[in-house]
């Protein structure tokens, strides 16, 4: 049976039920996307659930198997029948607080199966979501006889591909979490990795695997096995087990986003769709924006965030960085190290941080004041060094402080190997966890539930991955969970050229990023050093960009949170270049993007949410290259004025990074933009739109 019900009531939700809800016999049903051109089936031949996925009648994914293994319970995994069927359809639009795209159409066929392991009795759903642009399919298991807590030892789904596919993929369980840089490979020669794992099959379609709702369960990665057969393997808990729950319990949705292209993928929507919709209610109490820091001048070596150097969150330093955020239209200036725990190798201070308590030199009132007076906010910083339990203890007092002192965004950080979270449970017992572990999953939602009530959204580092819960909680507006700027301070090989072309088609489909974007400087460690003690990192410590492809990730890579990461010296020493920075929005009516392959180079535009401006952005991998877009997305019969950033004739990320020429043309819609991108190079180009 294949659905093709569909609905097409913008702003109505229209869910319509399918007849069919009787017992069936045959082993295999089946749903489609409503274009018909993705099609999912299920299959209980032989007692063992499997499903496979095609799209055009060519396989994306082959008969891979379905079900999960308990500790003490028998598995959901053998001896099982389809008992029932039920097929529905919807259609509805819906709107994003905030956002690359303001309206979300979630469009999309629902197969809800009703699956009986004979002996003993047991029964679970399987629902299947068929969208355009990929499908979802999750567990569901009820409450009933027998299965009252459950130890999940194995989640059995596998997403079997094509062996000679190539996959674009960061390592799972290794120590430094998600900050690794992108490895290129055929699937066969995969190895356990996070998703979202972006693939090309044999044919040229693209594929993503991730997971979307990740709600008390642990994060999936995909464990490569052999040949074409990957597998869902949980982060285990520390006390046993993948996963502990109660029922009834629903895991999170296994996602698989396909389309014909690269940017295809960009522009799905399937990860938001398949998360439950705000729970928050009104958010309006954060507004997207820009923001500076006391922050790189630690990471490269200028100051100390504690009192055993040069301390950079004093007082004066904060008012200082404020009026230059008023000055140039920033919202909110990020100081870091202005609590006690600081002093030592703070990797390991995560038992002893205060989340109240100030240096000496920090005097959080007056700064608050003097933000009230000149109209930027405090964004807030809680370092835990992966002490989850020491961060809990305080968290009351942590956020009433801060909304005490206007703080509206509070950036966390869980600075840890991976596994060794801390994490102290209701026995006293001391655990280290996952970040994607079930006990820092829960973690994360009790700091963005707690945050909403003190009006505070939350950006984490070292966070869990990104499933889309920012439509649910939309207060957990950007964090990193990738390799960000931060790697190009430190003296370890820097980020390279081609690094964003692999976020933008991998860490990106799962949601915004707080990269740091806007090196000026893009030599930092061959500054003089501001003490011969304090020194410098290793002259490897740089920005393999050029000026204007820096400038295009705050197209590129999307946060509704934007740093503007140099010092304010790099950035008064380039007022031009730096007036893209002031006039670039945070928040998206609209985003398309046109044209890229993934490692290589992207092409993007967006449109303003508040005013009819649109920007467009190019970047390119270590190859230069010319892209020529048309503008057809802008109003047809406008004018538009173009104020272009581009790399100029010499620019390259090794010989002249800095070649960047800014330029302005009148253009319609009818016409194309060509730019021709240096090594590691790019371009961006706010476009106005001139009134008649
Ligand atoms: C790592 C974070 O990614 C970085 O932004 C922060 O400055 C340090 N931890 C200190 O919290
Ligand atoms: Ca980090």
């Amino acid at each position: 049976m294949i659905a093709r019900i569909s609905c097409s009531l913008l702003f109505f939700f229209c869910f319509v039920a399918n007849a069919d809800d009787s017992t069936v016999d045959s082993h295999v049903k089946q749903v489609g996307s409503p274009d018909g051109q993705i099609l999912v089936t299920i299959s209980d031949q032989g007692g063992l659930l499997s499903y496979s996925v095609s799209r055009n009648d060519k396989e994306v994914i082959q008969s891979s198997a379905l079900g999960m293994r308990f500790a003490k319970h028998h598995g959901l995994d053998a001896d099982l029948q389809i008992i029932k069927t039920e097929l529905t359809s919807a259609d509805a639009t819906w709107e994003q607080p905030w956002g690359e795209n303001r309206l979300v159409r979630d469009h999309h066929n629902r197969l809800r199966l009703t699956v009986q392991r004979k002996a003993p009795e047991l029964n679970f759903h399987l629902v299947v979501k068929a969208f355009d642009d990929g499908i979802g399919f999750r567990y569901e298991v009820p409450k009933q006889r027998g299965l009252n807590s459950v130890e999940i030892t194995e989640e059995l789904t596998e997403f079997n591909m094509n062996q000679d596919a190539t996959a674009w993929w960061i390592p799972a369980r290794q120590w430094n979490r998600y900050e690794y840089l992108y490895n290129t490979t055929t699937v066969d020669e995969m190895e356990m990795a996070h998703t979202p794992v972006t693939m090309k099959l044999p044919n040229g379609t693209h594929v993503s695997l991730h997971e979307a709702a990740l709600v008390n369960y642990s994060g999936m990665s995909i464990e490569h096995r052999r040949g074409a057969n990957l597998v869902a393997n949980l982060a285990p808990r520390a006390d046993g087990g993948l996963v502990k729950l109660e029922t009834p319990f629903v895991t999170p949705w296994r996602t698989i986003q396909i389309a014909d292209d690269a940017p295809g993928l960009v522009n799905s929507n399937l990860i938001l769709n398949l998360n439950e919709p705000n729970k928050m209610g009104d958010v309006s109490w954060f507004t997207p924006g820009k923001y500076i820091g006391i922050w790189w001048q630690q990471h490269i070596k200028d100051r100390t965030w504690g009192n055993d150097g040069i301390h950079a969150a004093t007082t004066e330093a904060t008012i200082e960085m404020m009026d230059f955020a008023a000055e140039h239209g920033f919202d909110g200036v990020l100081v870091e190290g202005w609590n006690i725990g600081w002093d030592g190798d703070w990797y390991n201070n995560g038992d002893v941080f205060s989340f109240t308590k100030s240096y000496d030199d920090f005097d959080i009132e007056k700064v608050a004041e003097h933000g009230r007076d000149v109209g930027v906010r405090l964004i807030g910083h809680h370092e835990t060094s992966g002490n989850i339990s020491n961060y809990e203890n305080q968290i009351d007092g942590a956020f009433k402080l801060y909304q005490d002192n206007d703080v509206a965004i509070v950036k966390t950080g869980y600075v840890a190997d991976a596994g060794k979270l801390k994490y102290i449970d209701k026995d006293g017992i001391t655990r280290f966890e996952f970040h994607d572990g079930q006990e820092n999953v829960k973690h994360h939602l009790r700091v963005v539930e707690k945050a909403a009530k003190h009006k505070i959204a939350i950006n984490a580092h070292e966070p869990v991955k990104d499933t889309g819960l920012r439509r649910t909680y939309p207060n957990w507006v950007s964090r990193e969970g990738a390799r960000g700027q931060e790697f190009n301070a430190w003296g370890v090989p820097p980020n390279g050229p081609n690094h964003v072309s692999n976020l933008v088609y991998t860490r990106m489909l799962s949601g915004p990023m707080d990269y740091t974007a806007g090196a000026f400087d893009l030599r930092p460690s061959e500054r003089e050093p501001i003490t011969k003690e304090m020194g410098r990192h290793d002259k490897r410590s740089k920005i393999e960009h050029t000026l204007a492809k820096e400038l295009s990730l705050y197209v590129t890579i999307y946060s509704p949170i934007q740093m503007a990461m140099d010092l304010a010296e790099n950035y008064r020493a380039r007022p031009q270049a730096f007036q893209f920075i002031k006039d670039v929005p945070a928040d998206w009516e609209k985003s398309i993007a046109l044209s890229g392959e993934v490692g290589e180079y992207l092409v993007i535009a967006r449109q303003d949410r508040n005013t009819s401006d649109w920007y467009l952005a190019a970047h390119t991998n270590e190859q230069a290259r010319t892209v020529s877009v048309s503008i057809d997305f802008l109003q047809e019969g406008d004018n538009y004025l173009a104020q272009i950033y581009r790399d100029g004739d010499n620019a390259d990320y090794e010989k002249d990074p800095y070649d960047l020429v800014i330029e302005e043309h009148m253009v319609t819609s009818k016409q194309k933009l060509t730019f021709n991108l240096g090594r590691s190079g790019g371009a961006v180009v706010r476009l106005i739109k001139q009134s008649h």
